[in-house]
């Protein structure tokens, strides 16, 4: 199992490296990731390449029990190439981004496109026959920083190719998109624009303004910008070696569709950070993000970047407690983790990430951080046998995806409304009942219970699949604003909600996006406050009915039989204690057992044995007794504030 850190040996002075790979390997660490970044120092000149440091690192730690990850730096170009070349992003308002961080390269740019290949192909021939090397990662978390649109000229004219492909004709283009609406027909691909800033919408605001097909296609194009650049650089790597390819991915970020960026991929790695200077997650939003991360590829995968201290750039968030760190790690192993890197092993002096703070801080003096960190190690010795290779029994499936993401975010529906929000409700009521949930697309016939909540962009394959998943059994969750847009983003014509509606057998009449709190009674009790569609069951019977407003007495949430499975349509945002109670109420009818536990006691059942993780600084009593495979002794369900048991 993979262990250790991201080590940058550039950052500090060739005789300290010896002390630090000592400490690494005393906290029982087997692996560094470096490079990132690191482009200025290995082609300090144009064409001049210079791996030597690097060689001698890997060499040294090497030496000493640790294998190294190695990443391509081409998230970080250097002064002399923007010096040299416009390679610059450039946002909404045509405006350069400016250098003097990272990731400001635009994934479209000639310029930007060779210096990449040319650095990735000089560092695959030099390290090809490196045995020390044992991963590769492209780049550094693509999207971040909220870099994935651009709105230069390349882009638009790699935009106007990418749709002559998938249109063929403009006048194609033109019908499906609708341009004849307010006299905006393209008369050649040509002519297409990029949706940057224009005359309909305020300063700042996010992109709304324009032809909703041309705004989803250009999130596409975008995503998949960044998938092809990174596939030209795996392409070269794999020209010169086998060693598995990766990428750091950030659980649960929007921007870029990670079900086709991982598809090129070995294995996923990503960063997590569950405390830093934006916020502390709770333990439910970070378990969904390791499941995100599990399910891009229906894989196991490795943490590269795992919190292990004080962390953020202008100011930090809060110190890890003692056990969270530990804590931290086996929640990501019982999601599908297998490995845990470390950002970062020590602090660094200089820099914009003076405060994110590492294993050790900036004295270098190892203290309790490090030594919990040592702790695990060797305790993840004895129960990698539990974590390498092994999956979880999963009951449920959230389906999430990209084009979604998209959609509503350009057509919200009503102020509040977030369909990102919205997904993680049901993946945090289903946590809460401990109910292993997965978070992916596809395969739903090995889910008890599979959620579709305001899936509105209908990929036709998937109704297919899911209707077919029903038909034999499945039951199938679904939400107000699903099933009413195409892929261009065009609404159908039928009734709400169109590509639903038979298997939920209602039609939706009416809807609300409220302006005042909505009543709802009957299976649960709960208030509304975004959106009410009222309800006429045809086939389905009502499970809960609005109780106050013009509309009392019509249907909220229903049921419907259909085939051997049954379909349940919630036609409104629910209270957080009601939503659990009615997915509890669904999960009991087919056939899963809810386990109730207090608030911050997380259970996970994997094949024969069980996870379990207490999240409160407190002691807390999970609802399970058996034997600690991490003692050896019996275990009665005390749990230590921060607490991990693995229980037979
Ligand atoms: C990301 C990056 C790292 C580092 C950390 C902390 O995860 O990949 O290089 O910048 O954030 O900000
Ligand atoms: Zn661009």
């Amino acid at each position: 199992m993979l262990y250790g850190a991201c080590y940058y040996p550039e950052h500090w002075e060739k005789n300290e490296w010896a002390s630090h790979a000592k400490l690494m390997r005393e906290a029982n660490m087997n692996t560094v990731r470096m490079a990132d970044f690191a482009w200025g120092v290995m082609e300090p000149e144009e064409d001049v390449f210079d791996f030597s440091l690097f060689d001698e690192a890997i060499e040294l730690l090497a030496k000493n029990g640790i294998k190294t990850i190695l990443c391509t730096p081409t998230a970080g170009p250097p002064k002399w190439l923007v010096n040299k070349y416009d390679i610059l992003q450039r946002d909404r308002y045509g405006r350069p981004e400016g250098w003097g961080s990272r990731r400001e390269g635009c994934a479209n740019n000639a310029a930007y496109r060779y210096r990449s290949a040319k650095i990735t192909e000089a560092m695959a021939k030099h390290f090809a026959n490196n045995p020390n090397v044992i991963a590769w990662q492209i780049d550094n978390e693509f999207g971040c920083h909220a870099s994935t649109l651009c709105y230069c000229e390349s882009c638009r004219r790699a935009f106007c190719a990418w749709l002559k492909k998938r249109y063929g004709t403009i006048d194609n283009l033109n019908k499906k998109w609708g341009t004849v609406f307010w006299s905006l027909g393209f008369s050649s691909f040509d002519d297409i624009i990029l949706p940057a800033a224009n005359s309909c919408e305020p300063e700042n605001a996010q992109a709304w303004s324009h032809n909703p097909s041309l705004d989803l296609e250009f999130r596409r194009f975008s995503s998949n910008s960044w998938v092809d650049f990174q596939q030209m650089e795996i392409d070269i790597i794999k020209k010169y070696t086998n060693a598995p390819v990766s990428h750091n991915l950030m659980g649960h970020a929007p921007d870029i569709d990670y079900y086709d960026l991982s598809r090129g991929l070995d294995f996923v790695m990503w960063d997590n950070y569950p405390d830093n200077q934006w916020g502390g997650s709770d333990y439910e939003y970070v378990s969904m993000a390791h499941e995100i991360m599990r399910g891009v590829k229906d894989r196991n995968f490795v943490v590269a970047e795992e919190q292990s201290g004080p962390a953020g750039w202008d100011c930090m968030g809060a110190n890890p407690e003692p056990g969270q760190l530990r804590l931290w790690a086996y929640q990501a192993l019982a999601h599908g983790g297998e490995g845990i890197i470390y950002f970062r092993f020590k602090a660094l002096n200089y820099g914009m990430e003076q405060y994110w703070h590492g294993i050790l801080d900036h004295d270098g003096i190892p203290r309790r951080r490090y030594f919990e960190i040592q702790k695990t190690g060797a305790e993840l010795k004895k129960l990698e046998q539990y974590i390498v290779g092994k999956k979880n029994n999963y009951d449920a499936l959230i389906v999430r995806d990209y084009p979604n993401i998209w959609s509503h975010s350009i057509k919200r529906h009503q102020r509040d409304f977030s369909y990102t929000e919205l997904v993680y409700s049901y993946f945090r009521a289903n946590a809460q009942l401990n109910i292993n949930t997965a978070v992916s697309i596809g395969n739903y016939e090995r889910y008890k219970v599979v959620y579709m909540p305001a899936y509105n962009v209908v990929d036709e394959a998937e109704i297919a699949k899911v209707t077919e998943y029903v038909r034999n059994g499945g039951t199938l969750v679904t939400t107000f604003r699903s099933g009413q847009r195409n892929r261009k983003n065009n609404i159908a014509s039928t009734t709400l909600p169109c590509a639903f509606a038979e298997l939920a057998g209602i039609e939706v009449e009416e809807f609300d996006p409220l302006r005042k709190t909505t009543e709802i009674t009957g299976l649960v009790k709960s208030e509304a406050k975004i959106w009410c569609d009222i309800i006429k069951p045809i086939t389905a019977k009502a499970l809960c009915a609005y109780s106050n407003r013009w509309f009392a007495g019509r249907a909220a949430i229903t049921v419907n039989s259909f085939g051997k499975g049954k379909v349940y349509y919630v036609g409104c945002d629910l209270t957080e204690p009601a939503q659990k109670e009615l997915v509890r109420y669904i999960s009991e009818q087919a056939g899963i057992s809810p386990i109730d536990a207090p608030r911050g006691i997380e259970i996970i059942k994997r094949e024969d044995f069980t996870i379990l993780m207490n999240h409160n600084d407190y002691e807390e009593t999970a609802p399970v007794t058996g034997t600690s495979l991490i003692t050896g002794e019996k275990f009665d369900g005390k749990m230590r504030p921060y607490g991990v048991e693995f229980i037979k």
